[in-house]
């Protein structure tokens, strides 16, 4: 057998030539920089989150640093369906692992953007049920185990291609949560998005954020979100995808011990690169060798026996 481990998963059907992927949001929609990113060594990438218009998101200052991380309220910006398929025709996207982030109100208007999604040679969806600062959409969906199951059965129906749910930190009972999202067929669960957040000037006492209110990224929320992995991956029967915090390959091990099948990487690109990609991978293939793991697939889960 070869000493190299297979770093190779394939999650309901996505197949991914190793575990990382890029995070929701992080590097926009346009595909040439999405293909960067595939080339830089990631696995798979998200689209920044695609609504049935256009929205200019919420005006500057919009994001902003603090210890551990970022506060951002930028209030799910993007060019709209109908723009972001003109984006798509541009390019020959048959080879790339993507999968398109998609928001809305109601499951009609996710209706609306699978049927017009599902015709391209796009991968899967997420379902970004999860964005802490618009009302209307995000979170306040994604805290209703019912309309999680409606939305995802919805899309389900419109779509063979796997669907992935993306679930909150900001809510009551995130299992339940979780399980709404697979009893509507979802393919996997994605764990998890920001954290509700502020952060005050102390000198003029304003809100920095103009929409006061944001989401917090980064190594700050890495605790959190490998507790999230670890409970939904011990409650639901398909594959969980880590998200939050992850900066070094020691971070993806864990989320993955936690019970994740791939990890996906935001705030981390901000002070790394895109070299952050191969930096992890690296890191990923040498604990797999020195563990005499033959396969990345091997440590999913593995902390559940303790
Ligand atoms: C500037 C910014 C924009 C984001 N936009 C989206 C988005 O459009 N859709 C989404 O589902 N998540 C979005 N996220 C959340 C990330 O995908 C990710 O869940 C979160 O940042 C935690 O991962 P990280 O700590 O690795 O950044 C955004 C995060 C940031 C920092």
């Amino acid at each position: 057998m070869s000493s190299i481990p297979d770093l190779s998963v394939e999650i309901s059907g996505f197949k991914m030539k190793n575990p990382t992927m890029l995070a929701a949001g992080i590097l926009g929609v346009s595909i040439p920089l999405l293909r960067r990113v595939l080339e830089a060594g990631a696995g798979g990438v998200v689209t920044k989150s695609i609504g049935v218009g256009q929205r200019k998101g919420y005006e500057t200052p919009n994001i902003v640093e603090v210890s551990c991380g970022y506060v951002n309220a930028v209030g799910l910006s993007n060019p709209g369906i109908d723009e972001f398929l003109e984006e798509l025709q541009k390019s020959d996207i048959s080879d790339m692992p993507i999968i398109v982030s998609i928001f809305g109100k109601s499951e009609m208007e996710f209706f609306e953007l699978v049927s017009k999604l599902d015709k391209t040679d796009v991968k899967g969806f997420e379902l970004n049920l999860s964005c802490p600062h618009v009302s209307g959409v995000g979170a306040e969906i994604g805290s209703d185990p019912n309309m999680v199951y409606k939305i995802t059965k919805e899309v389900k129906r419109c779509s063979k291609k796997p669907i992935f749910v993306k679930i909150s930190p900001n809510v009551t009972d995130h299992i339940e949560i979780a399980r709404a999202a697979e009893d509507g067929g979802a393919d996997g669960i994605v764990a998890i998005n920001t954290l509700r957040a502020m952060v005050i000037d102390i000198e003029t006492g304003r809100p920095i954020l103009s929409n006061r209110v944001g989401g917090l990224s980064g190594p700050a929320i890495k605790p959190v979100a490998v507790r999230y992995v670890y409970d939904i991956s011990r409650n639901v029967k398909i594959p969980v995808i880590g998200c939050g915090g992850i900066n070094h390959w020691e971070d993806a091990i864990e989320f993955m011990l936690a019970g994740a099948s791939a990890v996906q990487i935001g705030t981390a690109i901000a002070y790394k690169g895109l070299n952050v990609f191969n930096e992890i991978l690296y890191g990923i293939s040498e604990y797999l060798k020195r563990k005499g793991h033959h396969s990345v697939k091997e440590i999913v889960g593995l902390s559940h026996k303790f």
